[in-house]
């Protein structure tokens, strides 16, 4: 299932924040958006998630149009998001926090990202709220990974997490993507972007300004922009 974008513009009120932004992501495939801090990523995201209405343009999954459904839908039809902000329940437990919208306590969906992360399956019974800023990244994306959505929202997943860590949760992707899984994926680190993207769109001020295959690209052209 593929999706798509065209011709996206939303904002806040009657600020335009996103200027007409089109992609697409395919199975097995990963999306990088880049760009500097307040260009528009996050809130590209927002829409892409239903989480934020559109202006103007249109998002299709699998050739149907996504405009107005809500984001509970979304997760139903295999669309998963994890956004940059608020994560994680700091009052419940790790457990809590993996298992809280699942109808099983299964552990098995966890299994190998219990083996990437030990950290997480160390803490399962301590609250969330007693990790570090990365350690509740980190669990906000296991428990998104786990989810085994065919396409997973990623905003920027890596922030704050230890190299070792941001390392795995490259593998991590790259094995989802192996099973015809999707991603796109917000991100200020073009390591974890060199390790898990095949296309990247590149914005500033809330318009494309690069966008193809990573490896066509190259990073220092990404880096060009990226530059403050
Ligand atoms: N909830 C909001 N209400 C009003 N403006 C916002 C809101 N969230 C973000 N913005 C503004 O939108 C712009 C883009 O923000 P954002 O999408 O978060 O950028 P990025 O994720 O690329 O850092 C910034 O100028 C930011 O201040
Ligand atoms: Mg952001």
């Amino acid at each position: 299932m593929t999706l798509a974008f065209d011709d996206v513009v939303c904002g806040y009120g009657d600020t335009v924040v996103v200027r007409g932004v089109s992609g697409q992501v395919q199975p097995g495939q990963a999306l990088a958006v880049v760009g500097r801090n307040g260009v528009g990523k996050s809130t590209l995201l927002k829409a892409l998630a239903g989480q934020l209405p559109l202006t103007r343009g249109r998002i299709s999954w699998n050739g149907a149009l996504l405009a107005g459904t809500p984001l509970h839908t979304r997760l139903g039809l295999g669309i998963a998001y994890a956004p940059q902000e608020n994560v994680v329940f700091g009052e419940l437990t790790v457990a809590d926090n993996l298992w809280l919208h699942l109808n099983d306590r299964a552990t098995s969906r966890y299994e190998e990202l219990f083996a990437l992360f030990p950290l997480l399956q160390r803490r399962l019974n301590q609250r969330a709220g007693s990790l570090s800023g990365g350690e509740r990244k980190l669990l906000s994306f296991t428990r998104t990974i786990g989810l085994q959505a065919r396409l997973s929202m990623l905003d920027e997943p890596t922030e704050g997490v230890q190299p070792e860590n941001i390392d795995r949760m490259a593998t991590a992707v790259n094995r989802r993507k192996a099973d015809g899984a999707s991603f796109i994926v917000v991100e200020q680190n073009l390591e974890f972007v060199a390790a898990v993207a095949d296309s990247v769109i590149v914005l500033d001020h809330g318009e494309v300004v690069l966008h193809g295959r990573f490896a066509e690209l190259g990073r220092e052209r990404i880096e060009q922009h990226m530059v403050v």
